[in-house]
């Protein structure tokens, strides 16, 4: 995949102020710290452009990323973040909910797993709901440069039963640090947006 153009676009907290263009948006779902941003950055190779952790438990902004003038990446606010208030929760709740189910040019979530890690019960929730509204998705495990190759598969399979996942459904293998995955999640990418 070739990038000609990347750029922030906005920090949405309101439907009014997604894009208008209808370009193709893919969002990316996870828990904070689970390499989010780190994979934006390394599908558009810039080191920085969606910015890391800087303010983790940020709960209510959607950031979006235009890529090539041809699809948004759309970055989540992390969830299962300790220090965030009942209140807040259940604000992004609302966002998310909202924004999954009734955006019409979402093409795929990438939910992001850290692959060191069985899903937690946000993880699983996340996934159980996904499926449950039909909403297109791939499993994507990040960090993988964590894990040794050899027990990549192991990790893997954690990662499938504690979600429930069948086993025709793919997950791709990826690391911000090394570049794995990369293209095989424009694959990915590309085709939802293409389909
Ligand atoms: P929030 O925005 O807080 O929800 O987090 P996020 O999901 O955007 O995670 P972020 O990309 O900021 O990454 C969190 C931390 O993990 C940073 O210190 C990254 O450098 C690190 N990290 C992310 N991806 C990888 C990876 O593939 N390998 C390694 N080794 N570290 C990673
Ligand atoms: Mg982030």
């Amino acid at each position: 995949m070739k990038i000609t153009q990347a750029e922030f676009i906005i920090s949405a907290v309101k439907p009014h102020q997604y894009p208008e263009d209808a370009l193709p948006e893919i969002a990316l779902a996870g828990r904070s710290n689970v390499g989010k941003s780190s994979l934006i950055n390394k599908l558009i190779l810039r080191k920085n452009l969606a910015r890391t952790s800087s303010q983790p438990g940020k709960t209510q902004q959607l950031n979006y990323y235009r890529v090539n003038d041809q699809l948004y990446f759309v970055d989540f606010p992390g969830y299962g973040y300790a220090k965030v208030s009942k209140t807040e929760r259940a604000a992004w709740g609302v966002m998310i909910e909202n924004y999954l189910q009734q955006r019409e040019p979402l093409k795929l979530v990438l939910q992001m797993i850290d692959l060191r890690h069985p899903p937690s019960k946000d993880d699983q929730q996340m996934y159980a709901w996904l499926k449950h509204f039909g909403i297109p998705l791939c499993i994507v495990t990040t960090k993988a440069d964590k894990i040794p190759r050899s027990r990549w598969d192991k990790h893997l399979k954690v990662v499938r039963e504690t979600l429930g996942m069948n086993a025709s459904e793919p997950v791709v293998l990826f690391s911000s640090e090394t570049g794995k995955g990369r293209e095989e999640l424009w694959e990915v990418i590309l085709g939802a947006i293409e389909g």
